[in-house]
C-alpha cells in the first residue's frame, strides 16, 4: 500500500492487513496505550467538506501512536482556487509524512496522490469513502468473528459509502444486496468493479428495488443520508423519491433476528433511519464509530510508520 485512495486498489491480504492490525492495536489500546509507532510524524489532513468522525478519529489515531495531526480547514487551503492541487501537494508533503484528504471530485484525491511525495488517504470524495468501509468491515467482523457469507443489506443512495461497501464486502467474500430508488443506483463501471472482485472472492451481489428484498436473510443492514455533502440543491427531490427506503423498525423485522444496524453518522434521524432503530437493540452507530480511531491507526500505522 502506498496512498489508498479506493478500496478496488487493495488485495483482500491487504484489506485482512488492515483489520488484523486494527484489531491488536484496539487490544493494546484497550492494555492502557499504544507503542509510539508514528513518533515525530505529522498527519495533514485537508477538508473541503465538514467533518466529525474523520476529523477526530484520524487526529486521535495519530496521537495514540505518538505522532500529531495538523488540521486544514476548507478556507485555509482553498484546494484547486487559491492554488493548484498539484502545488500543494508538493508544497505539503515536503512539510508532513501523510496527507488525509477529504474533497469533491475524486480526481482532486488522485491528482494529490499523483503529486505528493508521501502516503495520501482519502478521508472521502463524491466518489468513495474506503477508510468508513474498512473500519465498518473491523466492526462487522468484530460482531459476528467472520465476514465470508455474512450478507449485508445497503438500503439507499448508490453513493460513496455504498460504493466503498461494495467493494469492502466482495474483497472479502460477504454477500451484499443493494437496494435504492430508480435513478439513485450505483453505477454501472462501480457495479462492474464489484463483480470482478466478487467472483474472486466468492461474494454474491443482489441489486434489488425492494428494500425488503434486499434485508431478507441479512445479518447487517447499513444505510446512509439521502443527501450526501454537495448534493444539498437536490434535496427537495430526494426527500420525495427516498421514504421507501426508510431503516424502521418494520424493515429491520423482516431481517435475521439477531441481524446489526449500521450507519456511517451523521444520521438524519426520522428520514434515512427512525430514533428507535437508531437506538435500538439492533444498532452498532457508536461502536462503528468508535471503530474509525482503531481502523485508521491501522492505515496510518501501514503508511506512515
Ligand atoms: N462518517 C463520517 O465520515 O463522518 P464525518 O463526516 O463526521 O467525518
Ligand atoms: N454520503 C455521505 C457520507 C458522510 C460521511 C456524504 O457524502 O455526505
Amino acid at each position: 500500500m502506498k496512498h489508498l485512495l479506493s478500496i478496488a486498489d487493495l488485495s483482500a491480504d491487504e484489506v485482512w492487513q488492515v483489520l488484523n492490525l486494527a484489531r491488536e492495536l484496539k487490544e493494546e489500546w484497550r492494555k492502557g496505550g499504544n507503542k509510539p509507532i508514528l513518533k515525530g510524524k505529522t498527519l495533514g489532513m485537508i477538508f473541503q467538506k465538514p467533518s466529525l468522525r474523520t476529523r477526530v478519529s484520524f487526529e486521535m489515531a495519530m496521537i495514540h501512536l505518538g505522532g500529531q495531526a495538523l488540521y486544514l480547514s476548507p478556507d485555509e487551503i482553498k484546494l484547486g482556487v487559491r492554488e493548484s492541487v498539484p502545488d500543494i501537494a508538493r508544497v505539503l508533503s515536503r512539510y508532513v509524512d501523510g496527507i488525509m484528504a477529504r474533497v469533491f471530485a475524486h480526481s482532486d484525491i488522485q491528482e494529490l496522490a499523483a503529486y505528493s511525495r508521501v502516503p495520501v488517504i482519502n478521508g472521502l470524495s463524491d466518489y468513495n469513502h474506503p477508510c468508513q468501509a474498512l473500519s465498518d468491515l473491523f466492526t462487522v467482523w468484530e460482531k459476528r468473528e467472520k465476514l465470508k457469507d455474512l450478507k449485508l443489506a445497503y438500503v439507499g443512495d448508490g453513493n460513496n459509502v455504498a460504493t466503498s461497501l461494495l467493494f469492502a464486502a466482495t474483497k472479502v467474500g460477504m454477500d451484499l444486496a443493494l437496494a435504492s430508488p430508480e435513478g439513485y443506483e450505483l453505477s454501472n463501471d462501480v457495479v462492474k468493479l464489484g463483480q470482478e472482485f466478487a467472483a474472486q472472492s466468492g461474494s454474491k451481489i443482489e441489486l434489488v428495488r425492494d428494500p425488503a428484498a434486499a434485508v431478507r436473510g441479512a445479518d447487517v443492514i447499513y444505510t446512509d443520508v439521502w443527501v450526501s455533502m454537495g448534493q444539498e440543491e437536490e434535496t427537495e427531490r430526494r426527500l420525495k423519491d427516498f421514504p421507501p427506503y426508510q431503516v424502521n423498525a418494520a424493515l429491520v423485522a423482516q431481517a435475521k433476528s439477531d441481524v446489526i444496524v449500521m450507519h456511517c453518522l451523521p444520521a438524519h434521524r426520522g428520514q434515512e433511519i427512525t430514533d428507535e432503530v437508531a437506538d435500538g437493540p439492533s444498532s452498532v452507530l457508536f461502536d462503528q464509530a468508535e471503530n474509525r480511531v482503531h481502523a485508521q491507526k491501522a492505515i496510518v500505522a501501514l503508511l506512515m510508520s
